[in-house]
């Protein structure tokens, strides 16, 4: 591989880092002394300027319970959270703005597909995941085979990280109800072929959900030409808010499911012994929206926009061959996943220390990365290992933050003998 020697290398010079972080307050600061390298945004990013004066103005200025009022503070909210809704809708490149529910986050988003699509999975009836899956995308499928005896198969992956498409297709049967796959790794950065994916399934007739917690931030989407059913994210890890989270769905779908909760704001009329159901998307918003969360996260959606998110991708994928480059000089580590389309995302392990013990180290020359499981137990056992260290990128990191990985990662060694 080529030596990545200057920042302009990754993106032909397109890209001003320095300009961007100077959007992201959070970063000037220091930790022990040291200066920040926040290398933990796949567990949550940080905030631009324009999200949090948008969060602060929404609460200073122009503050009130949405959608039933008749006073302007109450009209402007209301516009200002539809406006929202709206550009998650350009986001994302769905049709209409009547496919986007606000929920708390992706984990919410895919619990209401379980519980309202699912509703009615039976006995027997088969659910699809990848190995690769974030508990929020295990636990509610959970639940129905725990609860109703359906069986969940696992699609697999290659030694190198690849999602097996032939593997995956040989999965489905007539008793497949529903395909519920990650977008992008949390652990391994693999980018899964989702068009492919729903083509092979709707081929079948199965529907799929797009778990997008981690490729919202790192892919450019277009859902309809994913042309998948459902597609989830989450606002925290997109530069946003947190208690914020996106789900799109297609409207035949929306239209036909039943509520996931009951409350204010999704009902036309209610009586005694009477229900009337509200439309598309409030049917599905019960109670109390995040109103100001979803105005967050509007603005932080504008932001990557403003950015330019072909060049946000090419420019963290330059920083991931970067980080590949920097820590395959250390022999003493593992990089685990080395799928052809990877996202920003680089896990590794170093054989005799703990991931906690070399975070903990690490964090004292300010370096923050994540070790655990990352919420990916199946994968855990699929690697042999129990944990690992994750170095997650976004666009404000920088080669010089990867250098100083690399030199923890190194002192850490040493400390350790
Ligand atoms: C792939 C993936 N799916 C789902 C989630 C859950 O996101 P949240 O906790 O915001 O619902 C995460 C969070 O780490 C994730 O990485």
């Amino acid at each position: 591989m080529t030596a990545l020697t200057k920042e302009s290398d990754f993106t032909g010079g397109g890209f001003d880092v320095e300009r961007i972080r100077t959007d992201f307050p959070i970063l000037f600061r220091e930790v022990y002394g040291k200066p920040l390298v926040y290398l933990d945004n796949g567990a949550s990013a940080q905030k631009p300027r324009a999200v949090l004066d948008a969060v602060e103005h929404a609460y200073k200025m122009e503050y009130a319970n949405v959608h039933r009022g008749l006073h302007y503070l109450s009209n402007t909210a209301t516009t200002n959270f539809e406006n929202a809704r709206e550009t998650v809708r350009r986001f994302l490149n769905a049709g209409s703005a009547e496919e986007i529910i606000f929920t708390r986050n992706a984990t919410d988003a895919i619990n209401l597909v379980a519980g309202s699509f699912g509703l009615d999975f039976r006995e027997g009836d088969e659910i699809v995941l990848s190995i690769m899956e974030h508990h929020s995308n295990i636990v509610p499928w959970h639940f129905h085979r725990e609860r109703k005896g359906c069986v969940i198969k696992w699609a697999p992956i290659s030694d190198t990280g690849e999602f097996l498409l032939e593997e995956f297709e040989r999965l489905l049967t007539p008793r497949t109800r529903m395909v519920a796959i990650t977008h992008m790794s949390n652990v391994l950065g693999t980018v899964v072929p989702i068009r492919e994916v729903v083509r092979i399934a709707h081929a079948r007739g199965v529907p799929v959900l797009v778990d997008g917690a981690q490729a919202a931030v790192h892919v450019p989407l277009d859902v309809q030409d994913l042309d998948c059913d459902f597609y989830a994210f989450t606002g925290h890890k997109t530069y946003g808010p947190t208690g914020i989270g996106v789900l799109y769905a297609k409207r035949k779908h929306l239209d036909a499911m039943p509520p996931y909760q009951g409350g204010g704001e999704m009902i036309e009329s209610v009586a005694t012994e009477r229900i009337a159901y509200g439309r598309t998307p409030h049917k599905f918003e019960a109670g109390t929206p995040a109103i100001v969360q979803a105005i967050g996260l509007g603005a932080a959606l504008d932001y990557m926009m403003q950015v330019g998110r072909e060049r946000i991708s090419a420019y963290e994928r330059g920083l991931k061959d970067y980080a590949h480059q920097r820590l395959a000089e250390l022999n003493w580590l593992r990089i685990h996943g080395h799928a052809r389309d990877k996202g920003a995302i680089v896990s590794f392990s170093i054989d005799g220390l703990h991931p906690h013990d070399i975070s903990t180290i690490i964090d004292r020359s300010g370096v923050a990365v994540r070790a655990g499981h990352h919420c990916a137990q199946p994968l855990m056992d699929r690697l042999g290992v129990t944990a690992t260290c994750r170095a997650s990128f976004a666009m404000y990191n920088t080669k010089a933050e990867v250098d100083a990985l690399a030199e923890a990662l190194i002192k850490a060694r040493d400390f350790f003998g």
